[in-house]
């Protein structure tokens, strides 16, 4: 697949960025935890609340695994530094939280452990990259999904759609939707019962025209973030902007209204749950 090209000083600066912000985290946390151990001193009463904090800020697993990965690899995540910070600085909010994820790759590792304690989920087009994946890291949660859409029909499924009333705003669901050609409707049901305050789409394959496109995907993240019943807006995060594709269908369904940030390649957006819009004009924005 077509890769941006790093030199091996970016690669060694991102790789040492990336460990740094991971590292950061753990020490943060340590040190929180040191005050707050000076600060309660003597006082057992704050015993469990105490001890229940410091659980709270323990290294998962995999965050130890992820230090020990990245520290030593020379295979970077394609988002740059400036991307991933845009969604850091959300995770860093609403962590520990749901967080779906189309694609898996180097940066899987980093966005589970930059969750800890949430729900990390990736949704993978491809089951042997699923396996070369997880082999390397085994605690990360990853399911294969399968598209029935391709990058060539985009624009016939952009200018048809409307014409499906499954697709439409008021009908459209996810699960069997098989009418809605733009609907996800065979994902695994964890991820139709679950509520996710984040979603990263950065997946599937869109540069060529056989593969899936991210127009299902686009799609599904809109229908999931109007259906949230929950507090507060759905993140979506849409990468390679750039391509003619991703922005016409983010214009569509993501909407311009709820685009918050627009950081290199990526566009981040703050999808409101239908329910409390109160100005309907018939379609997606
Ligand atoms: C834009 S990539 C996502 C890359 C990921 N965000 C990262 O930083 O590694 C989208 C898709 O390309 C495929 N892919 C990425 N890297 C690959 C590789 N080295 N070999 C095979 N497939 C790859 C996977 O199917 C992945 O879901």
């Amino acid at each position: 697949m077509k890769r941006t090209q790093f030199t091996p000083e970016k690669s060694c600066l991102l790789a040492v960025a990336l460990s740094g912000l991971i590292i950061g985290a753990f020490l943060f946390s340590n040190l929180i935890r040191s005050v707050d151990n000076i600060s309660s001193f003597g006082l057992c009463s704050l015993a469990s609340a105490k001890a229940r904090a410091a659980a709270d800020y323990d290294a998962t697993p995999t965050q130890l695994q992820s230090i020990l990965h990245y520290a030593t690899s020379k295979i970077v995540p394609q988002q740059s530094l400036a991307e991933i910070s845009v969604t850091f600085d959300v995770l860093k909010t609403r962590s520990p939280c749901n967080f779906l994820v189309f694609g898996l790759g180097f940066d899987s590792l980093m966005w589970t452990s930059l969750n800890p304690h949430g729900t990390t989920l990736f949704l993978e087009e491809d089951p042997k990259w699923v396996q070369t994946i997880v082999k390397k890291a085994p605690t990360l949660n990853a399911h294969t999904v399968q598209y029935r859409t391709q990058l060539q029909e985009a624009d016939s499924l952009l200018k048809t759609y409307r014409s499906e009333p499954l697709c439409s705003p008021s009908k459209a669901c996810l699960r069997g939707n098989y009418k809605c050609r733009l609907a996800l409707s065979g994902l695994p049901d964890e991820v139709y019962d679950k509520e996710w305050d984040l979603i990263m789409i950065d997946a599937p394959r869109g540069y060529f025209p056989e593969a899936p496109g991210r127009m299902a995907a686009i799609f599904s993240a809109a229908v999931m973030a109007r259906g949230r019943k929950g507090s507060g807006v759905t993140h979506v995060f849409l990468h390679d902007v750039n391509r003619r594709v991703e922005k016409m269908f983010a214009e569509e369904f993501l909407c311009r209204k709820y685009l918050v940030k627009a950081v290199g390649r990526l566009w981040h957006f703050e999808i409101p749950p239908a329910a409390n819009v109160s100005q309907r004009d018939g379609w997606y924005c």
